[in-house]
């Protein structure tokens, strides 16, 4: 793995918070992602089950991880399933987990080839009254018309098992994933400080007509150096025009003078993630006009994030960056007072300029699981990126921190990251 090792106590705390939420005398059996393949003999890539991660750190593919607490025998309670490895595996695919590095990484002292998986799984499965498995259940998910792994393994295990109970993973770990512990908090922390340095080095070599994608480089040039796995998304670096489309991403344009870039930019490490956005203007000095709408919506983002405190309601906050944000358009001249007065409550008018939410959940996922009904609490991650977007102007403005709340107010995780207008103006201009 690229990152240092991570201690297996966040592994067996999670397991015991998550053990203790199932019903009385069920199996769990959560299972690993699918490798993506490409049209031929190659691969895609891998990215882990998060909930398989989070209840064990196996970062492996063809991993199953079951969890039976209530077993009669002692050595049933827990056990993993590992791809097997041996000589010829190592020959052809390299190194792969043995026995006791899975042990040894997740803190479970049974570890069993996979194979065996169907065998060892009959021999309790009687025992016990129903199973828990995994299932995608992000408001967003894009799995929904493929079949995955999961879908997979709740179709046999309810063929061979059609009268056992059935309970949902993801019910628990979509409550228990949101509080983040100090561990995943500084593996966070790691994330976003990779992405203070990438920040740094697009400032010193931006300059009129370089490519989107030349910066796009030096992200990923400075993420896989310092370790990060990989883009926690596809970055967006947009200038001008381009700002004002949400999910742009494709960044093959040149960087104009004149114009400003909007870069939003996530790290994937040890499988936490940072999501950042900057903006800054290509020729290293803000105009007027971006001046004051940069101004605007840092504005909304120091006022709006001091909301990310325990006890508010996502729903209060949201409805308060908005009028945060309603009321800088009418500043900057987009809006009048007067038809703001009377516009529609059904149809803000501020949807013209700024039509996404402002905070989400942030860790395994980049938009992390959890419920939006939840008031915050202690011990969340969540970002807040207000925007305002004028394609008329050729300017898109986003800003985007990730916060840490705590029991006493918020910590933000980013601040290393220039933001100021003359700190960022500095960086530019001062490229050595
Ligand atoms: N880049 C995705 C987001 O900011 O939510
Ligand atoms: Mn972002
Ligand atoms: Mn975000």
């Amino acid at each position: 793995m690229r990152y240092e090792k991570i201690t297996k106590e966040l592994f067996i705390e999670n397991r015991n918070r998550f053990i203790l939420k199932m019903k009385s005398n069920t199996i769990s059996i959560l299972t690993s992602n699918d490798v993506k393949h490409n049209n031929a003999d190659d691969i895609m890539g891998f990215t882990q089950n998060n909930d398989l991660f989070y209840l064990s750190g196996i970062d492996q593919e063809e991993t199953i991880l079951v969890l039976y607490p209530e077993a009669y025998k002692k050595n049933n309670r827990e056990i993993l399933f590992i791809k097997e490895t041996n000589e010829h595996v190592k020959i052809w695919d390299g190194e792969k987990l043995t026995k006791s590095e899975a042990s040894e990484i997740s803190g479970i002292k049974r570890v069993e080839w996979l194979k065996d998986f169907e065998k060892v799984l009959q021999l309790m499965a009687f025992e016990a009254d129903g199973f828990y498995l995994g299932h995608n259940e992000h408001i967003k998910r894009v799995t929904k018309d493929q079949q995955t792994q999961q879908d997979r393994m709740i179709l046999w295990c309810k063929e061979k098992y059609p009268l056992h109970d059935y309970h949902r993973v993801a019910k628990i770990t979509r409550e228990l994933r949101p509080i983040k512990s100090d561990v995943e908090v500084a593996l966070i922390q790691r994330a976003a400080n990779i992405s203070v340095e990438s920040f740094k080095r697009v400032l010193k070599v931006c300059k009129p007509n370089i490519k989107e994608y030349e910066l796009e480089a030096e992200l990923t040039y400075n993420l896989v150096r310092s370790g990060g796995s990989h883009h926690a998304f596809m970055p967006i670096v947009a200038s001008g025009k381009n700002a004002c489309a949400l999910h742009y991403n494709s960044n093959d344009a040149i960087c104009k003078e004149g114009d400003m870039i909007l870069m939003d930019f996530g790290v994937c490490y040890a499988n936490y993630n940072s999501d950042t956005t900057r903006c800054f203007p290509v020729n290293g000095k803000f105009s007027k006009r971006q001046k004051e709408v940069y101004t605007s919506v840092l504005h909304c983002l120091k006022e709006g994030s001091k909301l990310l405190l325990a006890g508010t309601l996502p729903e209060d906050y949201e409805k308060e960056m908005a009028s945060l944000v309603e009321a800088e358009l009418i500043k900057l001249g987009l809006l009048s007072a007067n038809e703001v007065a009377m516009q529609d409550i059904e149809k803000p008018l501020y949807k013209k300029y700024f039509m996404h939410g402002t905070a989400h959940y942030l860790g395994l996922d980049v938009h992390d699981i959890g419920l939006y009904s939840r008031p915050f609490e202690a011990g969340m991650v969540l970002t807040c990126e207000p925007g305002i977007y004028i394609p008329e102007e050729g300017i898109g403005c986003r800003l985007e921190n990730d916060y840490l709340i705590t029991s006493t107010g918020n910590v933000n995780l980013t601040e290393a990251m220039p933001i100021e207008i003359e700190d960022i103006e500095r960086l530019m201009n001062n490229k050595k």
